[in-house]
């Protein structure tokens, strides 16, 4: 009797606990909303210019993928991509997390890209930039998570972001989209231009809409909340597994990753070392700690009763 009530007061304790995290380890929708209006813009600003440049749409699915995939704070990609036909680019930072600078680190590649001959510069990354702007990748998700700690990765407390896009990117001898004038080649599907980017004629719009969500058709059988299901698939031999030393540096891309990024993996990887001493979100720990301790008085008192 007294037992069932430590431990209903002791897991409602956790309930709390568990209910103060997320708010502070996912990402907001308005970062969500940023992100997507930041990959559009970026996407309408090409240059040269893009004759079919579509619009990104933010998916759920790839949201849940990208969630699942990024709790469990490994600096890899998801062994799942390429079955799935999906595209990722992941950020990590120890630094404070924020939206705008990640997308612009990532959209900055195309300085070291060049369009004629769809090459990067040499120990350059350009896949963020690629997938970023390629045209047939419409769909979008992504999840955020603070890693403790992050396997083959040394940096504590990273702020991981994982975003996946559907259908996949940088494919080998591909370029990521059509040059020529503003929307001069948009698909049959998307035969309106808005802001240099191909979208839905008005009507179809109010159609999809109104069905909910038609989103990509993803492979059924792959969901991230199947935890059996990705350990087992994250056996599987990953083509970017390959070990570099932690440099120190920002944006030291493993080698290996790179190449095979680029030789269209669909794939591409960040990080970012600059090390801060500050710790913006150690009041949840203190949170938690107390909340502990008041969950441990509360069952003494109990035991007392
Ligand atoms: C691509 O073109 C640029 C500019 O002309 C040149 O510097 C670079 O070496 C070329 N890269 C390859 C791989 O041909
Ligand atoms: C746009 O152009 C690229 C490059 O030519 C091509 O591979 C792709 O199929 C086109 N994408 C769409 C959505 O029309
Ligand atoms: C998860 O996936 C595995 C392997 O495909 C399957 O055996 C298992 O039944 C699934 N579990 C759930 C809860 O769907």
């Amino acid at each position: 009797m007294l037992r069932g009530t430590v431990v209903c007061a002791v897991l409602a304790g956790l309930c709390v606990i568990v209910s103060l995290r997320p708010a502070s380890c996912q990402l907001s929708q308005e970062d969500a909303e940023s992100i997507v209006v930041l990959h559009n813009r970026y996407r309408g600003r090409v240059v040269p210019s893009a004759a079919n440049m579509t619009e990104v749409k933010w998916d759920e699915k790839l949201k849940i993928i990208a969630e699942g995939y990024a709790v469990k704070c490994v600096w890899e990609h998801n062994p799942d991509l390429e079955e799935m036909e999906m595209g990722e680019n992941l950020f990590a930072s120890n630094a404070p997390f924020n939206t705008n600078k990640a997308m612009e680190k990532w959209f900055l590649e195309y300085l070291d890209y060049d369009y004629n001959n769809n090459s990067c510069l040499e120990d350059k990354m350009c896949g963020h930039y690629t997938q970023m702007v390629w045209a047939k990748s419409q769909y979008l998700g992504c999840a955020f998570h603070r890693c403790d700690t992050m396997e083959g990765l040394a940096l504590e407390k990273v702020n991981f972001l994982v975003c996946n896009y559907f259908p996949a990117g940088n494919y080998v001898a591909e370029k990521p989209y059509e040059e020529g004038e503003w929307c001069s080649m948009c698909p049959e599907t998307l035969p309106q231009c808005d802001q240099n980017l191909c979208v839905p004629s008005d009507d179809v719009e109010e159609e999809t809409k109104d069905s909910s969500s038609p989103g990509p058709e993803l492979p059924s059988t792959h969901t991230a909340t199947n935890d059996t299901e990705l350990e087992s698939a994250s056996q599987f031999p990953h083509p970017t597994m390959t070990d570099t030393k932690e440099t120190g540096t920002e944006l030291m891309d493993r080698e290996k990753v790179k190449e095979d990024q680029w030789n269209g993996e669909g794939q591409a990887t960040d990080r970012e070392t600059v090390r801060t001493s500050e710790q913006p979100q150690s009041n949840v720990g203190s949170v938690t700690t107390s909340l502990i301790a008041i969950i441990g008085l509360v069952a003494l008192l109990m035991l007392e009763l």
